[in-house]
Order: C-alpha cells, then sequence, then structure tokens
C-alpha cells in the first residue's frame, strides 16, 4: 500500500478524551488509565472543503492539537521557543504543548492564518508565559532571517527553533508539475529552513536544539509527491549534516518524520475525505493521527536531558515502517 504521509496533514476527530477515570491502588489513590492508541481518536475522517492555507476552525468534528488534552509538567521552562507554522495542525499542538512545558513561544505563519494564531495566543497565554506573533512568508530570504533575529530580540533569547511550517500540493504526472511549483515547494520547506538556521545558530546558546518537520515520506514517498518527497528527505539529510556541524557548539538537530495527521495541510494539498478514509483503513491503528500525538516528542527532543540526540530523524507514523 502507498501510505499517502505528510509532515502535516489531515482530519480526523476526536472521539472523546482518554478516559479521565483511571483506577485506584490499593491505598485508594487514583493512577492514569492506559491508552489505547487504537481508540484515543476517532478514526472517522472528515475533510472540510477549504482553499489553502485552510483554518483550524473549519474542522467540524474538531482537530485536537491539544487545547484540552496535553497535560505539561514545565518540562521546558525558561525556554525560548520559535516554530513556523505554529498557528494549526502540529505546529499549534508544538506551541500548545511547549507553553504548558513553561517555554515562552514566538509563532510564525501566513497573514490569512491570522485567526488560527489568536487562538493560539489566547493558549499560550493562559500558561503564563510570553507569546508573540510574527506572520510574514517564509519563502522570502531576508524576512526568514529577520524572523529569527525578530523572535530573538522579542524572547530575549532563541533556545529552540522548530521549522515545521511545509508547502504540498499533489501532481501525478511531472508533464504537469511547474518550475513555479517545484520552486514554491522547495523554498518554504527546504530554503527556509536553511535560511532559518543560518541566523539563528549564531544566537543559539550550547544546549539549544533545532527541529525539522520531515514527513514518512521522506523513504516511502507517493507517486504523486515528486517534489514534496524530494523536500522531506533533504531536510533529513539537512538535519544529519548541520547535527554533525552544530553538535561540536552544542546545538543539537534532528528531524521528525510523521506520517499522515489531520490538519489544514491535507485539504490545502488536494486531499479528499474519501482519499483519507482509504489509507486510514489501511493503517495497523485503523486510523490517522492527530497533531496532539506529535507534541511529545518534539518535547523531548527539545529538552536538554536528550542530550545524545541529534542529527537524526524519528518516525511517528503509526506503525507505517518509513522510518
Ligand atoms: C498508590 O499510589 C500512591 C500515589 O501514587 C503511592 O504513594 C502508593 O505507594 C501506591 N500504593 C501502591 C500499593 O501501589
Ligand atoms: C521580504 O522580507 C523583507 C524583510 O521582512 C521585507 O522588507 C520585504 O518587503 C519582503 N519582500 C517581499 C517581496 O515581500
Ligand atoms: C503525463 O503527461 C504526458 C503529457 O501530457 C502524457 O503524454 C503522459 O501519458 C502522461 N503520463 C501518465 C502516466 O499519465
Ligand atoms: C484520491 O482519490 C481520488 C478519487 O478516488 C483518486 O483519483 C486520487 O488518486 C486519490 N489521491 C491520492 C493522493 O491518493
Amino acid at each position: 500500500m502507498k501510505l499517502f504521509a505528510s509532515g502535516l496533514v489531515s482530519a480526523l476527530l476526536l472521539v472523546g478524551a482518554v478516559s479521565a477515570q483511571g483506577s485506584s491502588n490499593r491505598s485508594g489513590t487514583r493512577v492514569p488509565s492506559l491508552i489505547d492508541p487504537r481508540t484515543r481518536f476517532t478514526n472517522q475522517v472528515i475533510l472540510p472543503d477549504q482553499g489553502f492555507p485552510g483554518l483550524h476552525r473549519n474542522w467540524d468534528p474538531p482537530l485536537d492539537s491539544g487545547e484540552e488534552s496535553y497535560v505539561g509538567s514545565r518540562r521546558l521552562r525558561g525556554r525560548k521557543a520559535l516554530i513556523t507554522g505554529g498557528d494549526s495542525g502540529i505546529g499549534r499542538a508544538v506551541a500548545i504543548a511547549y507553553a504548558r512545558e513553561g517555554a515562552d513561544v514566538t509563532i510564525n505563519y501566513l497573514p490569512e492564518e491570522q485567526p488560527d494564531a489568536d487562538e493560539v495566543r489566547a493558549l499560550v497565554e493562559r500558561e503564563g508565559v510570553r507569546f508573540h506573533a510574527i506572520p510574514g512568508n517564509l519563502r522570502n530570504e531576508s524576512f526568514c532571517a529577520s524572523l529569527v533575529h525578530r523572535a530573538h530580540r522579542a524572547m530575549g533569547g532563541l533556545d529552540i527553533l522548530v521549522s515545521n511550517a511545509g508547502y504540498f500540493v499533489t501532481h501525478f504526472n511531472i508533464s504537469t508539475l511547474t518550475t513555479e511549483q517545484l520552486l514554491r515547494t522547495f523554498e518554504v520547506n527546504v530554503f527556509a529552513s536553511f535560511y532559518l538556521v543560518r541566523a539563528a545558530a549564531p544566537l543559539m546558546p550550547p544546549g539549544s536544539s533545532i527541529l525539522f518537520t520531515s514527513s514518512g515520506m521522506a523513504r516511502r514517498p507517493h507517486a504523486a509527491a515528486v517534489d514534496y518527497a524530494a523536500t522531506k528527505a533533504a531536510l533529513i539529510s539537512m538535519a544529519q549534516t548541520l547535527g554533525l556541524q552544530l553538535g561540536p557548539q552544542g546545538i543539537r538537530v534532528n528531524a521528525v518524520a510523521p506520517g499522515l495527521t489531520a490538519s489544514n495541510f491535507l485539504t490545502s494539498h488536494g486531499l479528499t475525505t474519501e482519499n483519507a478514509t482509504y489509507i486510514t483503513s489501511q493503517l495497523p491503528l485503523g486510523r490517522i493521527a492527530q497533531p496532539a500525538e506529535l507534541a511529545p516528542i518534539y518535547v523531548m527532543l527539545a529538552e536538554g536531558s536528550s542530550s545524545q540526540s541529534l542529527a537524526s530523524a524519528y518516525g511517528v507514523n503509526g506503525g507505517n515502517l518509513s522510518l
């Protein structure tokens, strides 16, 4: 089976949070229930009819980026994080998780995504940490550099960079994949990551962490993803090379490779509810991911205690064996 997996993808419904009941041990103290990965979220996938880039609020039932479900424990207290694509999907889940772990958060997004960014602001500020929103297009090289400098100035430092924003439109025939689209996919997914790291590395102290959102498609591509899959493979390679380059200065660089994940990313690259339903039926857990399920690995890799994790790629793909 060809899995249409991508860095920030699709739509699923939340069936209800994990049971809050738990069970009691002998002294009567509540312990958390096991979380069954098959049933934590519903397997129903309904993609909203929306154009690019889409909005979180258009999903019904709603996506879960951890708004109600993520429980933090101050693991990133005092950290200062810049997250691109932090308004929705996986980036939003990372922004919420980082805030609940005690980090100050700056997000970047496209101006059209302001309503989503406003929601993230409310969610982050509720945690008592500082929030900054810097809209702008990552295809612009000088914007990428200025984004890093503005985030650094606003937060009074920068020690976590999550280059997460991505672009993808499916094309089944190379004859119709235009040079314009090829460039755009590489500009957003690869060049921006390069520009961001080039600007950020001199500002980041030892102990800092850089994360790229790659995709299961880096190793297990779909035929309609000629440009996109190449960019996601490039990000794994860049996590390795930059990890080797920056390791000696105490900066760890890694990539996360998600499988098919419910988000606006799915609708903007042309997937339908039928596509998502078919893919879902082929997966070991019988469902695709909610963005909230990606957040824990971004937290773990950003933590100083992950001090041996660098120059690597980590798959979070529901058992689709791409990484
Ligand atoms: C029950 O849970 C409490 C709190 O986690 C713990 O202190 C206690 O040792 C546990 N008792 C048993 C029998 O596991
Ligand atoms: C690119 O970004 C720079 C810095 O933010 C800005 O001054 C410039 O107007 C942008 N260029 C375009 C074409 O948007
Ligand atoms: C791709 O497009 C070209 C030009 O339109 C066409 O000749 C070719 O048959 C198409 N290939 C496939 C696999 O559809
Ligand atoms: C989505 O479904 C349509 C209709 O069944 C199909 O033609 C198309 O190839 C599917 N797209 C992907 C990316 O699988």
